[in-house]
């Protein structure tokens, strides 16, 4: 099947990124949202990025405009029907995929492939919404995804081989590198990453030191590009939660579990650098100031 429309669910953080990646690689792309408030938000983030490869002449300014004209945002789930591959990009909740997924299963031919950018969530249980779960897979992409070179593609056992290949293609072809991972929850970068940044936060917790020196730590001991906790603020602490409670839920294990004042700071409405105060607080995004509790 040659692949020429790709459909997007979710413009946020993730959602965005891969909807620009896609326009970049030369695909038709829709990219849907549940307000025209968030749709033009979204779209605003990927004209930003467009406009900084302009200005370093990675791209030209007619390039611009044709990655743009490629490029649709929509609040209309049917504007996704012809689809031939839709990638979801939506809250890191079960129910609201797998309700999304009951949605477009009903909306789209028996030829379209989906596909899940779920960090945490089994794709067996988001698959068995919809009746085909031999044509789901898992394309988990790493934030800011215009820059991350990796994407891990994610089988399961309903997986047709032959889908699977063609969506490594597909990976390849958005400029990715692709590794495989059978369908454990957080596949192999989360199963190894999550466990991390929680211990960050649990240091903090236990005052082993404070904010920036956690970071800088692990920027200047370890040459990270980020410490664990500018880390988080950037992933958001929201979708970390859901992601820490979700593993736990899965393997019972105390690496997993959310610290309690991850929870306390998502109660508090403190999203990390998308809402404006996480670790640090953003009302300046130049300058980052840590956060006193
Ligand atoms: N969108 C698009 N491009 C961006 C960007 C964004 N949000 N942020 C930075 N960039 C680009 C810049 O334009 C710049 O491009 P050039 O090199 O071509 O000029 C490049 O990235 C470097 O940016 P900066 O010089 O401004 O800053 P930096 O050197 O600190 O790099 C970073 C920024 C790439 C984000 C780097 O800090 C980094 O790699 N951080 C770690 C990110 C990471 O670990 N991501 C994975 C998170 S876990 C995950 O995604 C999985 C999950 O399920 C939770
Ligand atoms: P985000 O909060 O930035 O964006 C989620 C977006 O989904 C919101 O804009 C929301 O309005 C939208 N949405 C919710 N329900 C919708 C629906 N039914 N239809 C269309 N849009 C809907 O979250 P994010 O960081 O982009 O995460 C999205 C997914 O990607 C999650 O599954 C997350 O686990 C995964 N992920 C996140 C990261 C990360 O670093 N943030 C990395 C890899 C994977």
């Amino acid at each position: 099947m040659a692949i020429q429309k790709v459909g997007v669910v979710g413009c946020g953080l993730m959602g965005s990124g891969i909807a620009q990646v896609a326009a970049q690689a030369g695909f038709t792309t829709v990219t849907r949202e549940v307000s025209p408030e968030i749709v033009e938000k979204g779209l605003k983030s990927i004209d930003k990025n467009l406009a900084r490869l302009v200005e370093k002449g990675t791209i030209s300014e007619a390039q611009k405009s044709e990655v743009r004209g490629r490029l649709k945002g929509t609040t209309a789930l049917e504007d996704l029907k012809d689809c031939d591959v839709i990638v979801e990009a939506i809250i890191e909740q079960l129910p609201a995929k797998r309700e999304l997924f009951a949605a477009l299963d009903a909306l789209c031919p028996s030829s379209t492939i989906f596909a899940s950018n779920t960090s945490s969530l089994t794709i067996t249980e988001i698959a068995t919404a919809t009746k085909r779960p031999q044509r789901f897979v898992g394309l988990h992409f790493f934030n800011p995804v215009p820059v991350m070179k990796l994407v891990e593609v994610v089988r399961t056992i309903a997986t047709d081989p032959a889908v699977y290949e063609e969506m490594v293609a597909f990976g390849a072809k958005l400029g990715k590198t692709p590794v495989r991972a059978h369908d454990s929850a957080g596949f192999i970068v989360n199963r190894l990453l999550v466990p991390y940044l929680l211990d960050a936060i649990r240091a903090l917790e236990e005052g082993v030191g404070s904010i920036e020196d956690i970071d800088n730590s692990m920027k200047l001991g370890c040459g990270h590009p980020m410490g664990p906790l500018t880390l988080l603020d950037f992933v958001g602490l929201d979708t970390t939660y859901y992601i820490a409670n979700i593993m736990f839920e899965e393997f019972r294990e105390r690496r997993f579990a959310s610290p309690p004042l991850l929870k306390r700071m998502v109660l508090a409405g403190w999203t990390g650098r998308k809402g404006g105060r996480g670790f640090y607080d953003y009302s300046d995004p130049q300058k980052p100031r840590a956060m006193k509790f």
